[in-house]
């Protein structure tokens, strides 16, 4: 039997439809099924794959929750253990995907390949961008001897550490910062500048235990994210801290300074025993820590995935 490549739909511009193809900003998201989008790609480019899908969520991905997400992790852990499953890949909205693929990265941390892609047209778009992003993916699936989570779009490669949605509306939306991307797709054939690391087995399989006990959302650690800006104020970490919020990620000026107002709030949510981590607000590098500071850094992480490792972390505890 042909091993198979699953994709998992959630919705997304990919599955998404508008009101007139020549619109690629009034559309709704998350409208067409896997099945249907599955057509669009020319069975030419499975390389001797089965291709099989199922239909996992239909949102725009703005509005991922924990529930999808977990389900989501569930289903890849299954999949990637099944012996007939070659690898998974995922369609995605772009606006959270990189979420996604680092809470993937570290809540299965797979011994096979786990691709996401998406789009940046609706499908009914005069020029769809989603068929070949998922061309590109089932390519990127079929390589032999790989694990790990990898996003593409637009013909480049990207690691769930690195990826970030930098662009709007341009269709090579994604990009890996100082990393640079993994690799490239070019008609169909697959060229890998570097292998990205798995994050560690062990501490995905803790994760996973913790999803599979967390069924209500209110078990969910409540971690917010702040940035620190000209003539900041404590206000808003006094008002989560009354509201009970267990972490605070603090996207800081340069090299993770705060602003001084901001600052001594910290300092007491992080006496009253919230956890606070600090990045830098520039939209690449990271944050080299001085001297020994009030906060703990985030080892690199944007404050969008240091939120990510934070809920998993406090998940945890
Ligand atoms: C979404 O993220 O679901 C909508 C936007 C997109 O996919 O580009």
């Amino acid at each position: 039997m042909q091993p198979k490549i699953v994709v998992l739909a959630t919705g997304g511009t990919i599955a998404g439809w508008a009101s007139s193809a020549s619109s690629n900003v009034d559309y709704r998201a998350g409208e067409l099924s896997i099945a249907a989008i599955l057509r669009t790609v020319p069975g030419t480019t499975l390389h001797g794959y089965q291709l099989e899908s199922e239909q996992i969520a239909q949102l725009d991905s703005k509005d991922m929750n924990w529930t999808v997400l977990t389900s989501l992790a569930l289903r890849v852990d299954e999949l990637i253990a099944s012996s007939d499953v070659h690898a998974v890949v995922i369609t995605h909205g772009t606006d959270t995907l990189e979420e996604t693929a680092f809470f993937l990265h570290l809540v299965c941390a797979p011994s096979k390949l786990v691709v996401l892609t998406c789009a940046m047209r609706p499908a009914n778009s005069y020029s769809p961008d989603g068929p070949s992003n998922l061309a590109d993916a089932i390519a990127i699936a079929g390589q032999p001897s790989l694990s790990g989570v990898l996003v593409t779009c637009a013909g480049r490669i990207h690691s769930a550490v690195d990826v970030q949605k930098d662009h709007p509306y341009r269709l090579d939306a994604f990009g890996s910062g100082e990393a640079g991307c993994v690799g490239f797709v070019e008609e169909g054939r697959v060229r890998f500048v570097y292998v990205p690391t798995v994050a560690s087995p062990a501490v995905a399989h803790q994760f996973r235990e913790k999803l599979r006990a967390a069924t209500t959302s209110r078990q969910w650690p409540k971690i917010e994210i702040l940035v620190s800006v000209t003539a900041a104020s404590g206000f808003c970490v006094d008002a989560l801290v009354a509201q009970g919020v267990d972490g605070l990620v603090i996207a800081g000026t340069g090299n993770g300074t705060i602003h001084h107002c901001l600052e001594s709030a910290l300092v007491r949510a992080q006496n009253l025993g919230v956890q606070v981590r600090v990045t830098t607000r520039c939209s690449s590098g990271r944050v080299i820590p001085a001297t020994a500071g009030k906060f703990q850094h985030t080892e690199g992480l944007n404050a969008i995935k240091a939120r990510i490792a934070l809920v998993l972390q406090l998940l945890c505890r």
